[in-house]
């Protein structure tokens, strides 16, 4: 029996995120997980070519080319099932998941969202558009936060966060780089790791 949680990452876009596992997994910080899995919902998405990169099994499924969102959630719940996954990774995704999926797997879901949650979050706050309303509204402070997912959008239990300055001239992309390399490629690799710890753990425990 393998001592290592099998984690699957979900993406759209550039993956930075999949890279700062992947490099965390590569150093040894994410010990007790293995990333054996990527899903991305978008085609040609930057982040497959870094799973391709990594040799991990990595998928296209668009919404659109399953009939919509229940067929596109069956088809991840196929390939997840199919591989044993104990931890899927919301790294970028930026669909909003059904309540039926999430329940599916109540507690194996986490993501990683720009902001310091309850702030700038919720529908409709993806990518840079956290980023342009913290700098609309002035906050001196924003940062990032890793959560469970449950049936309410950036609503479930918080399991990190790290706050980052907001600099005088600040544009949003220059704000969301910098959330990234403070916050995002730090937390969201140590919450996987402690997370794959503890599923081991119990995993041995029942043993
Ligand atoms: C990241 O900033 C991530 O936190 C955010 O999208 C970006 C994806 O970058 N996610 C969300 O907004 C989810 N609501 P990446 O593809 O380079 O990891």
């Amino acid at each position: 029996m393998t001592d290592k949680a099998r984690i699957a990452v979900m993406v759209s876009g550039t993956g930075t995120n999949l890279q700062a596992l992947i490099d965390a997994q590569n150093s040894g910080l994410i010990e007790k997980g293995e990333i054996v899995l990527v899903i991305s919902n978008r085609e040609g998405a930057y982040a497959l070519e870094r799973a391709h990169k990594a040799g991990i099994e990595a998928f296209t499924i668009s919404r659109k080319a399953s009939g919509g969102q229940e067929g596109f959630e069956e088809a991840c719940c196929e390939l997840i099932d199919s591989r044993n996954i104990d931890l899927i990774v919301l790294a970028g995704f930026l669909m909003i998941l059904s309540k039926d999926f999430v329940t599916r797997y109540d507690h194996k879901i986490i993501n990683i969202h720009p902001s310091l949650i309850p702030s700038f979050c919720g529908d409709g706050f993806y990518g840079l558009k956290p980023h342009i309303a913290a700098l609309e509204r002035g906050v001196k402070v924003t940062g990032a936060t890793v959560h469970y997912v449950n049936e309410i959008a950036d609503g479930g239990e918080i399991i990190a966060q790290k706050a980052v300055n907001v600099e005088e001239g600040d544009t949003p992309e220059i704000l969301q780089r910098r959330v990234m390399e403070q916050a995002e490629w730090l937390i969201l690799p140590v919450a996987v790791a402690k997370i794959c710890r503890k599923i081991v753990k119990e995993r041995h425990g029942k043993l």
